[in-house]
Formats: structure tokens, sequence, C-alpha cells
């Protein structure tokens, strides 16, 4: 039990009561910081602040916004961060140098909660040829850079980077050393994903075995991918003791990436029998990786835990029967848990009829066994060629045509676009059978024919995720394009395929704008 009582000059009193639930777990987010050092991941500092605003809503206890010495960018945003944000605590990262420690300190200023998280190398790689120094005089530093950063703030965090390869004895001194100069939390970063899950939970155990004071501080993980370890990892050090896990949403991070936040979240919710508690609201784990994934360009893994497309997909026959009879049988989450509207039943050629009853009553039509039988052969012939089996190819199948059932069609699209010229597109749409007409231009075709359609349309829509994949590999290939639109907090799935790249685009727009129906 953690008794220190914390209070920062910039802030508030800092989270200290919950620190002394013992199994109350501290989500540190770093997808500002670790996430946004991955090459073409940037953001402006409007973007990050809708990063953090969708944090704090999803209930993260730190977000470290950034490294502010490492640019005058870098320092703005920290800042802009610490005057938008409310709850969480603001982190800022520094070396274990003073010029860094003011800049945080000045960037943080104006955070209701702040953190300053400093540190260095206490590997002998990093001793040796990092600093071409030694561990006596690492040591010092590591004392000497939590003290200065004390002048500041009250709540410190010291990172002891490529802790996973320290020596567990050398490790233990400098953590007991920089607790008695005032770190609240000390971070013991994975910082090359080189462990083991049993070896990183046993160095976290050997620390509070062998660091005297350690229930003054937090002990954090801090887990790199580069294995595919790093849930693995970070899970074992919260079994040992660990109470604060720094994570990054999607998992996104330098090489690898780092821990993925709403993986730990929803392993402790799935395993409540460990006693593990966060303050996560699940439900909004998936609207947030569709946010960070859009404005960081970083599509998600189709099979990626908790957040890929076909997280919640059930594919083969005897998965689709369980599934439907009861979800538990195949699912260990529901996936409205986690703000996905329900688990996607894919229409395979491995797919059971129970799946296309369920399917085709989704879709408003019920038939009678017989008739069932007969679509269901017809199924079969028809996954055998195709791949993807969409609504309208079974509406066909029992001899009803999806297309003409929708609100809005699109008439016609004629693009205009060339080196050194700006996309010019024009649009026409049926809209219950009214014909409307606009034209606009973007930034590229795509972007030229979404923006026309929206001029008809005049719906305050947000493209999250935008996707295009061709089928085979020739150049006279169909291309599938898979669009996610937000509207009024809101999400709707597009999809359509076309040889004509932009056609399909702007048929997948159309597609998810259909399912807004009346709204
Ligand atoms: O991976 C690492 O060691 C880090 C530290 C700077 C905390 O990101
Ligand atoms: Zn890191």
């Amino acid at each position: 039990m953690i008794t220190t009582s914390l209070t920062s000059e910039v802030g508030e009193v800092f989270l200290w009561k919950e620190y002394m639930e013992e199994n109350r777990l501290f989500i540190f987010d770093t997808t500002l910081r670790d996430g946004e050092q991955v090459p073409g991941c940037q953001l402006n500092s409007v973007e990050k602040i809708q990063v953090a605003k969708a944090l704090e809503a999803l209930g993260v206890d730190v977000i470290e916004a950034g490294f502010p010495v490492s640019s005058p960018g870098d320092f703005h945003s920290v800042v802009e961060i610490a005057k938008a944000v409310t709850w969480p605590c603001i982190c800022a990262l520094t070396r274990a140098v003073e010029k860094d420690i003011d800049a945080a300190a000045e960037a943080l200023k104006q955070a209701k909660r702040a953190r300053i998280h400093t540190g260095i190398g206490t590997s002998d790689y990093h001793i040796r040829y990092k600093f071409n120094s030694n561990r006596e005089e690492i040591l010092q530093r590591a004392v000497a850079c939590v003290k200065y950063a004390k002048r500041y703030v009250e709540d410190v965090e010291f990172y002891a980077e490529d802790a996973g390869r320290t020596d567990n004895e050398y490790l233990a001194r400098v953590v007991e050393a920089v607790i008695k100069a005032g770190a609240t939390v000390v971070n013991i970063p994975d910082t090359t994903g080189y462990c083991l899950p049993a070896e990183y939970g046993a160095k976290i155990r050997y620390l509070f075995e062998h660091v005297d004071g350690i229930q003054k501080a937090v002990i954090s993980t801090h887990c790199h991918n580069d294995l595919g370890m790093a849930t693995a990892n970070t899970v074992e050090g919260v079994l040992n003791g660990a109470r604060q896990v720094e994570v990054t949403v999607n998992g996104i991070g330098e090489r690898a990436g780092n821990t993925a936040l709403e993986e730990i979240a929803m392993i402790f919710k799935c395993h409540k029998a460990r006693g593990i508690v966060t303050n996560i609201n699940s439900r909004k784990i998936c609207a947030t990786s569709r946010m960070v994934s859009s404005l960081m360009n970083m599509p998600v893994q189709p099979n990626k835990a908790i957040v890929g497309r076909n997280a919640f997909a059930h594919s083969s026959g005897i998965h689709q029967d369980g599934v439907l009879k009861n979800r538990e049988s195949y699912e260990i989450i529901d996936p409205r848990e986690v703000g996905v509207d329900d688990n996607a039943i894919v229409l395979t050629a491995r797919s059971g009829r129970a799946a296309l009853k369920h399917r085709l009553h989704v879709l408003g039509v019920e038939l009678t066994q017989e008739k069932l039988d007969a679509a269901y052969e017809a199924f079969l012939k028809l996954a055998d060629r195709k791949k993807d089996i969409h609504d309208d190819d079974l509406l066909m199948l029992v001899g009803k045509d999806l297309s003409a059932m929708r609100r809005i069609k699109l008439d016609y699209l004629q693009v205009t676009s060339g080196v050194g010229l700006r996309p010019v597109a024009s649009v026409g749409l049926d809209i219950a059978g009214e014909k409307f007409e606009a034209a606009a231009s973007g930034n590229g075709p795509v972007d030229a024919a979404i923006r026309a359609i929206k001029v008809i349309l005049h719906r305050q829509t947000t493209i999250q995720e935008f996707l295009i994949q061709a089928i085979d590999k020739g150049s006279d290939d169909m291309g599938k394009v898979h669009i996610q639109v937000e509207y009024e907090g809101n999400v709707y799935y597009g999809f359509a395929a076309n040889t004509d790249i932009i056609a399909a685009s702007a048929e997948a727009y159309i597609d998810a704008i259909n399912k807004l129906g009346d709204k």
C-alpha cells in the first residue's frame, strides 16, 4: 500500500487516494509520445488535442503529451493539451538533462495535474556505449534528475531505459535511490522488447523483494513489441505488482510498437477474478481506435485483437451456428462491450444454413424450409466463385434487388484529374426518385467525388477509415473499398467493388450514407 501524500505546486492532490487501492491499475497512455514517434504518424496540435480529449473520455489516468525540448511544435502541443484536458494527469518526457526538465516544467504550467517523466539508460549497453560512463555515475545522474524535477512538480516519474536488459541487482539499487530522491512512479521499460514474459514478471517481483521503500512509489511497465510479447510482458508485470501500464491505442509505437491499451483493458476486464480494475470505459475503445488510426494514417490489421475488423467476425459454419445459438460458445467478449454494434457473421462457402437464415432475417426476408434449402444450394455455388458475399448477392438469390430498395443511388460520376490539375468531380444522385447534381474539386479524385456527393446531401459526416484493396493482382482488377463514416457520434460502414476505384469509393460512401436512414 502506498502511503505517500502527493501534492503538486501546479495542480491538485494527484490521485493519491486511488493509490491506496492496491488493485487499481493506472493507464498511462503514450500514443501522443511513443506512438507519435512512428514515421508518418505525426499529428498537428489540433489533431493531438482531438486525440487527448478522446483519451480523456476513454478514461485514461495519465496522458504522455510529448517531449517538449525536442521541438517547438512538441512544446506547443504539450501546452495546448495541458489546457484542453481536465481530469487526466498530463505528463511530459525528458532526458536526465536540466534544460529538458526546464522545458517540460514550462510546458506543463497550465496542467491541472502535471507529471515530469525523466530518466536515463541503465543497461550496460547504454552505460558503456551511449554514455561512455559507469554504473556509479549513472546512478548519481538518475538521482540528480529526479531531485531537479522535484523542484518543479511533486509527481515525478523516473524511467530506467532498457531496464529489460539491465542487471536486476543494479536496477534495484537505482530504483531504491530514485524513490529516496522523491520519484512517485518508477518505470521499468523493456525498451527493446527483448524479455520473455516470465523474465519480465520476475524482474518486477525482484524489485518488490529487494528495494527498500518500494511501497512509496507506483511501479510501471513500458513494454515494446519487437518479439510480439509486449502485452504478455505487461500482464506479467501487473501480476507481479506493477500498478501502472504504459500503453498506446492500437499498440502503435517505435518499430513493432508498444503494448496495446485495448488489449490490457480487456484482458483485465475478462479476467475479473484477478481483481485488477481500470478506469477505462470499454465502450469507447473502438471509436478511439478508429480515430487514432485515421488521424495517424495507420490502418489497423484486420485480425488485430479487440479492434481489428475481423476481431468479432465468424466465418466457419460450426462457429456461426454456435454463436447464433449462444454467443458465448465462441465469443469471450460481447462486441458491444468495446463499442462494436454486433458480431459479424461473414458468409463464405463454409457457412451453414443457420447463418444464411440469420442474415436473410436481418435483411427482412423469411423463407420456408424448402425455399431456404434451395437458396442455400444457390448460395454455396455462388460462394465457391465469389470471395465476398454481400447483402445484394443474397437478395438477388432470393429474387429481391437491394439496390432497387436503396434510397440514394449513384446516377453518374465524371472525374477530371491529371498531373498539374486540381481534380474536379461531377456527380448525379437519385434520391428516392428525385435527381440531383453537383460538382466539387478536391485534393484527389476520390476527395473531389465525395465532396460533390456531400454538396448534395448536406450531412456533417467524417470519414474515419478508408481502405482500398485489389481483389487480385492485375491492373485490370476490381478495387474493393471499405469505408467507415461517422455521423452524430455513430459509425456506419460502407462497401463497394468496381473496376474503377473512384466509382467504388463514391459507391462505398453512398452505401454507408444509405444506412443513416432518415437520421
Ligand atoms: O522505450 C523506452 O524506454 C521509452 C522511455 C523513454 C520511457 O520510451
Ligand atoms: Zn518506449
